[in-house]
């Protein structure tokens, strides 16, 4: 019959041997079956220590009964605290592997660029928008007289052969010049005037530099005492905001039905500042626009006083400046979509 030192040893040989496996678990999912087997009923080192009750002597129950239950107390808290060291230890150590950096720089996007051609549009419509100019949009398809009667280039006048026009049926056409939208505008709105025109333009051209469709501005101020030298400070303000600060201007003399005097417009080349180079073919200047004051046969056609009012006009081609501006020395790769192309300029 066992005394009660006898039970007080086994008692404590089984906390030892718990201490001792215990040693043995190393992660959560061992601690938790550790005290499935632990505390089986029938078989568990703890568990099973109530089945032997009978055995025990009568007077020693009480005493029995009362050390299993601090044993099983003692080996609970000890799993207890087991599961929670190996719970928080892979807590840690998955927060640690799904740890987001949130200072890291975000991936970007590539997104597309606009073509040059609309961002040269753009920069053109911001620079003169700013100088309060407004925007026309006139038609594709004109009339002879928009495109040519009106600008003063009567029929059977040399300067039609200037463009190689594409007629839809002897009167209607592509325009060759958005100056047809000048007359639209003079047509529609007493002077002051001023606007911008940008759009699509046709004539029967292809060569490197030259393609049947392209983009022109064009650009109409009429009111009173409008003269060459408010184009030219325009301009100055113009080429310096496009191409760069130091920019300058060059007049030359010019011929256009619709303006008198005319000018072509050069710009210092901003590639070499005027020493000469590839790009200015040596001469330091680039030709970039046609320009003058607007005919005053054109101001009385449209029922503008000429004697009260003058006006200035300008037409620029957007993919001369798209060219010059981004290196571009064949027009056609403004026109194929090329995306290794235009995936460079981004302005
Ligand atoms: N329309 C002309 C062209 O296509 C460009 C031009 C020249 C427009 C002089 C103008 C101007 O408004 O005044 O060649």
């Amino acid at each position: 019959m066992a005394d009660l030192n006898e039970l007080v040893e086994k008692l404590s040989a089984i906390r030892t041997s718990i201490e001792e496996d215990i040693k043995n678990v190393s992660n959560f999912k061992e601690a938790f079956e550790y005290r499935k087997v632990l505390m089986d009923s029938k078989t568990g080192k703890v568990g099973s220590l109530m089945r032997e009750m009978g055995k025990i002597p009568g007077e020693l129950k009480a005493e029995y009964g009362k050390r299993v239950n601090e044993l099983k107390n003692w080996a609970q808290g000890a799993v207890d605290d087991l599961e929670k060291k190996f719970k928080e230890a892979e807590l840690n150590l998955r927060y640690e592997k799904e740890a987001v950096d949130v200072t890291l720089p975000s991936k970007k996007h590539k997104i597309g660029n606009l073509h040059p051609n609309t961002q040269v549009r753009n920069q053109l419509v911001d620079i003169f928008g700013s100088m309060g100019f407004d925007i026309f949009e006139g038609n594709e398809i004109e009339t002879d007289y928009y495109n040519f009667t009106a600008l003063n280039i009567p029929a059977d006048h040399p300067a039609r052969d200037m463009q190689d026009t594409f007629y839809l049926s002897p009167d209607f056409l592509l325009r060759t010049q958005t100056s047809s939208g000048q007359i639209h505008v003079m047509e529609a709105q007493k002077p002051p005037i001023k606007i911008i025109s940008p759009g699509k333009v046709f004539r029967s051209d292809d060569d490197a530099t030259h393609s049947p469709m392209f983009s022109q501005m064009e650009g109409l101020v009429v009111d009173k005492g409008i003269t060459l030298c408010d184009l030219k400070g325009m301009l100055d303000v113009f080429v310096e905001k496009i191409f760069g600060d130091g920019t300058k201007t060059r007049l030359r003399p010019s011929y256009f039905p619709f303006t008198e005097p005319s000018v072509e417009v050069d710009v210092s080349c901003f590639a070499c500042h005027g020493k000469g180079c590839k790009l200015c073919k040596g001469t330091g200047w680039i030709e970039v626009l046609g320009a003058g004051v607007v005919n005053k046969k054109v101001l009385e056609d449209c029922g503008i006083d000429s004697d009260v009012y003058s006006g200035i006009a300008f037409g620029i081609g957007i993919e001369r400046i798209a060219m010059l501006k981004y290196g571009i020395n064949n027009i056609k790769l403004l026109f194929e979509s090329d995306v290794r192309v235009l995936d460079q300029i981004d302005d």
